[in-house]
């Protein structure tokens, strides 16, 4: 066991890795990350930033150096650097489940090879696998085309729908890219899970997702699928987590089919953007999950604090900024609003800036809630205007705070 006092390092400086050093400090912990970014998200509540490339080896030292311990915040970092840094700390993950999931291709092999369903799909190595395998290709059409790595929210795919869209695409993203057929969704779920070193798993409540142009927009929980999904989901994801030999957090996304299949679409060896409802809704975050299993402490409870309440996450996206400052003040004036700002500089359009909570009665209650505040953030502002002097005298134009029943 790693005491409270020591430092965690995380590799990337993202809202991950900043969620993840504002649990590790409840606990005591000291963090430091590796960011090429000196204004990475991270940097502002860390103890130590190693402001480098993440694939720079002398870096991947001193964190070794300075740290008791090592997790990662993206699977866009080299499985190289884990294994260099485990031959002096533990690591969580290892470099293994990081090689599988931080490639597409590999990782849907892997699973497939574990007798879990995928996404029909080939693997495109060159621009000639297409014309040599044109008839295969073409059953996978209309198909999303997504490049083997560095993909992230959507990024690095492309809707393809013919041949010749598939030949471009490729040029574009480049190879290998791995070609999906396009799934017709009935909804989509994730499952997190930490599991710890003596293999002991906890499971968070199961979110049901919504994706908004391939970024994840809402999750609720609990998830509105029958019992049977559920168990089938988390049965799932418990067995590729004791595959992997896994340790840490984990989630598995799964695509629900019309006829209620279950297909992983992917993995990510680390906390998740559909866990987040967990800061506020359950005992144990993900994030403070992700502490426990890397300083060696028992797993805490991933149930939720207040069972029979549903809650709902909504992104906020820089879009939310596209009128200026959104409106906090009418969303803040919610009782049971949970705002995380993630402190980045800059909004653009379809940059995860933060996102919020809303507790109620019923999944639908609490998305209509998410949702109608998120609207209210960003509508027109300045309805009213009122001129006061300020104590130099100066004029000073207000906005009236628009109510919460406007
Ligand atoms: N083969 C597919 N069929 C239908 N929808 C898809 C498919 N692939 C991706 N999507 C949609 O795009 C979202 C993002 O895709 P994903 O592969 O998870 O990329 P990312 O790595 O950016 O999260 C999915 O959650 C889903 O909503
Ligand atoms: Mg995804």
């Amino acid at each position: 066991m790693i005491h409270p006092g020591a430092m965690l390092g995380v590799l990337g400086g993202g809202q991950l890795a900043r969620l993840f050093a504002l649990a590790a400090h409840r606990l005591g912990y000291r963090v430091a990350i590796l960011d090429p970014d000196p204004h990475a998200p991270a940097s502002g509540v860390a103890d130590l930033h190693v402001c480098a490339a993440l694939n720079d080896a002398a870096a991947w030292q001193t964190m070794a150096e300075h740290c008791a311990a090592v997790t990662i915040e993206t699977e866009n970092v080299p499985a190289a650097a884990l294994e260099h840094i485990a031959q002096r700390i533990p690591v969580a993950p290892d470099a293994r489940a990081l090689h599988v999931a931080q490639d597409r291709a590999r990782e849907k092999s892997f699973l497939a090879d574990h007798g879990v369903d995928v996404v029909p799909h080939r693997v495109l190595h060159d621009a000639a696998d297409i014309d040599a395998n044109a008839a295969d290709i073409a059953k996978l059409l209309p198909g999303v085309l997504k490049t083997s790595r560095d993909g992230y929210d959507g990024k690095g795919q492309a809707a393809v729908n013919s041949l010749p869209e598939l030949r471009a695409a490729l040029s574009r993203l480049g190879t290998p890219s791995v070609l999906e057929k396009r799934v017709n969704l009935r909804d989509e779920c994730s499952v997190i899970l930490a599991r710890a070193a003596n293999g002991a798993i906890a499971v968070h409540p199961v979110p049901l997702n919504r994706h908004v142009d391939g970024i994840l927009d809402l999750s609720v929980v609990p998830a509105p699928i029958s019992a049977d999904l559920h168990d089938r989901a988390v049965r799932t994801a418990t067995r590729i987590a004791e595959a992997l030999d896994y340790r840490g957090v984990l989630c598995v996304e799964f695509f629900i089919t019309m006829d209620e299949r279950l297909l992983v679409n992917e993995i990510a060896p680390r906390p998740h953007n559909s866990g987040h409802f967990t800061i506020d809704a359950c005992h144990a975050s993900q994030f403070d999950q992700q502490v426990r299993v890397l300083a060696g402490l028992p797993l805490g409870d991933a149930g939720l604090s207040r069972p029979g309440q549903a809650v709902a996450m909504a992104n906020l996206l820089g879009d939310v900024w596209d009128d200026g400052e959104p409106d906090w003040t009418a969303a803040l004036g919610h009782p049971n609003l949970r705002l995380h700002l993630y402190g980045k500089r800059g909004a653009r359009p379809g940059r995860k800036m933060g996102h919020m909570t809303l507790a109620a009665e019923s999944a639908d209650q609490a998305i209509d809630l998410a949702t109608s505040i998120r609207r209210m953030l960003r509508r027109q502002r300045q309805p009213a205007v009122v001129t006061t002097q300020n104590a130099a005298g100066a004029a000073r134009e207000e906005a009236l705070p628009i109510s919460m029943s406007a």
